[in-house]
């Protein structure tokens, strides 16, 4: 199957030539980060959430990523897909940890929730054609881009006053994920010529299937709590939701455009400035 998948003419790695993706390797104490790292428990619990879904989403990235490199002969190309997949293993790997302490703060039901993702993921990716499958990276990078992006231009909405461990590694792989944002883009259009596929593939099954994983993760986190089994809540979670729900419904469309490349001047300049901002994290 993987044979029948050709370059196209236009096969080339997009990331700017001064931007390097760089596997970096910084430790994190998390032992003293409480589960309300954040602004208050529903941006708390919303990243919780997410940290829950991203190690078999970066593992599945990885594994695809490295199935189809030899269908990629652009040198530069190659090279970032290398720089991703050791990016992505860190990353990971950190947020085992990360993960591993929440389940310690009593939410048993995490377990069963990863087993389900890795079913519904091994179960897709039986079923999907190479270009399909090939869409699964390149959609995860889509929300992970996005998020990103979102974490480090409205910080003080996540963050409010607070400061710790786990907000420090948010910004790190933030960056890393602006970083090698346009990698499995590029490995797709590669590929495949049709990158409206991609539009396809996040309205049909990639956007339904975050929405419902990470609000009902969130949704677990904030009852298991009794956050909302108290009246006075309902109200800024309801807020909250309607203030993040365009990070993951927005930008499927921008696919269709066959000129579309992910990185923009204004992605450079917030790279830039994050990259300046945690050096001390990072270096
Ligand atoms: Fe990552
Ligand atoms: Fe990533």
């Amino acid at each position: 199957m993987k044979k029948r998948i050709q370059q196209t003419e236009t096969a080339h790695s997009s990331t700017p030539d001064d931007i390097s993706i760089e596997p970096r390797q910084p430790e994190f104490d998390f032992s003293g980060v409480s589960k309300y790292w954040l602004r208050d428990p529903f941006t708390s619990h919303f990243m919780n959430a997410l940290s829950i879904v991203v190690p078999h989403s970066e593992r599945t990235v990885i594994d695809i990523v490295r199935k189809y490199a030899d269908n990629i002969s652009d040198a530069k190309l190659v090279r970032d897909m290398d720089a991703l997949i050791r990016q992505e293993g860190r990353h990971t790997l950190m947020h085992l940890r990360c993960n591993d302490l929440l389940t310690k703060c009593g939410y048993p039901a995490v377990r069963l929730f990863e087993r389900f993702q890795r079913f519904f993921v091994s179960i897709l990716r039986k079923i999907s054609p190479p270009a399909w499958e090939l869409a699964i990276p390149a959609s995860f990078e889509h929300f992970t881009s996005a998020i990103s992006r979102e974490f480090i231009v409205n910080q003080a909405f996540w963050v409010g006053d607070k400061s710790n461990a786990a907000i420090d590694f948010s910004n790190w792989h933030a960056l890393e994920e602006l970083e090698h944002q346009a990698v499995c883009f590029d490995v797709f259009a590669a590929l495949e010529k049709r990158t409206w596929l991609l539009t396809l593939s996040l309205l049909f099954i990639w956007m339904p299937s975050i929405l419902v994983s990470v609000y009902g993760v969130q949704l677990y986190f904030l009852l298991k709590d009794g956050i909302l089994l108290k009246r006075k809540n309902w109200r800024p979670y309801l807020k909250f939701i309607f203030q993040s729900l365009p990070i993951l419904t927005r930008g499927a469309f921008k696919y269709f455009n066959k000129g579309y490349l992910p990185w923009s001047k204004k992605d450079i300049d917030i790279y830039r400035s994050q990259k300046q901002k945690i050096q001390n994290i990072i270096s």
